[in-house]
């Protein structure tokens, strides 16, 4: 090898480390890596984020789709029965748009973050269904068009998949307000994909059954539905790629599309950097299934900067660990291992 090669090769793997940020700034993104994969690559986001220079440069650039973390929820834009407040989620609409984000609405039915007009009613059948079209048309029409994707139902069926699980809507409705909450998004806005978003449904488990048991019921009943979001809050070293990989491939066959909508990955105690290459394999092996699907169509996670994350909040009442960090960048949006590796895996696919 020429000398003037090994030292130049010298130089890069001496120095090469060190150049952290300007290294990362001139590499190319997660966003072109993952348009090359023809997926998306997507983060939740906070209204309130959006005032950090910082968090808005790594957001426009290394992310293609937006998911409002709480914006789009029903407490958020209906608090009083007939009045909504859109100023929120039309700041975050504008901001994919400037960015050229595509938005994954969330969500139109969740148990949580139900306005209390809702929860204290009370409601006859046809009022709640009045209720239930009002809202939906008037959000959903209100950016037609604009939403590509509408988790038009999060959680809402029971832990054990033993059924629905109990929610005003249910109450006042009865179990068809799920269905009828496809049909009225598909009247509001006929070209967006309707998804069913959920937790620990990413496996084959009871409550994944129950999952692709709706999805069946609905295509065999002519309900619109396009898509099955696997909510992927996952702890860190409990990922089982072949079980997920069987789920997407019999929703896939169903012909539903497949994202992985909330990923995280958790874990007790300080982030070492032993945990954070666990963490880093443990995102590699997510993305790959991804990738190895053909149905999968979104790698999204639920936040961008530890700094920020929902599992630090202090009324989660399931998980407690202060310093957890769970997502690409850390507290000073450096990208963590988690982050190279999905560079990595991004490049050797792409490649293919
Ligand atoms: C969470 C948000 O991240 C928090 O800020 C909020 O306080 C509660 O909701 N599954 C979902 C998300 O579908 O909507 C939840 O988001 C996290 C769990």
């Amino acid at each position: 090898m020429p000398k003037i090669f090994a030292r130049v090769m010298l130089f890069f793997i001496i120095l090469a480390p060190s150049l952290g940020a300007s290294a990362f700034e001139e590499a190319p993104t997660l966003r072109d890596l993952a348009e090359q994969n023809d997926i998306y690559i997507g983060a939740a986001v906070y209204v309130s984020h959006l005032n950090d220079p910082l968090f808005v440069d790594i957001l426009g650039s290394q992310f293609n789709m937006l998911t409002p973390e709480n914006e789009a929820k029903a407490c958020e834009l209906q608090p009083r029965l007939g009045q909504f407040d859109f100023r929120n989620f039309d700041t975050l609409m504008d901001f994919a748009e400037e960015h050229e984000m595509t938005v994954h609405g969330h969500t139109l039915l969740w148990h949580q973050c139900v306005p209390s007009w809702l929860a204290n009613g009370p409601f006859s059948r046809d009022e709640a269904i009045d209720a239930l079209r009002d809202h939906i048309m008037t959000v959903v029409g209100r950016y037609k068009g604009r939403i590509a994707i509408w988790d038009v139902a999060n959680e809402t069926i029971a832990d054990d998949g033993s059924g629905l699980r109990d929610t005003p809507w249910r109450q006042w409705i009865g179990d068809d307000y799920v269905e009828l909450a496809f049909q009225f998004a598909h009247e509001a806005d006929p070209d967006a994909l309707l998804f069913y978003n959920d937790y620990n449904i990413e496996s084959v488990n009871d409550k994944s059954d129950a999952v692709y048991a709706m999805v069946s019921d609905f295509l065999a009943r002519g309900i619109p539905i396009h898509g099955v979001g696997m909510q992927s809050h996952m702890i860190l070293g409990q990922i089982d790629p072949y079980g997920i990989a069987k789920n997407m491939q019999r929703l896939g066959e169903l012909g539903m599309q497949v994202q992985i909508t909330e990923l995280d990955v958790r874990f007790e105690g300080e982030p070492s950097d032993q945990i954070l290459r666990r963490q880093a394999s443990d995102y590699r092996r997510m993305m790959e299934t991804c990738l190895e699907s053909e149905y999968c169509t979104a790698f999204i996670t639920w936040g961008v900067s530890d700094r920020y994350t929902w599992l630090r909040g202090s009324n989660l009442g399931f998980f407690e660990n202060p310093v957890v960090a769970p997502l690409l960048f850390d507290d000073d949006y450096n990208p963590k291992p988690a982050y190279d590796a999905l560079v990595e895996v991004l490049t050797e696919y792409a490649g293919e």
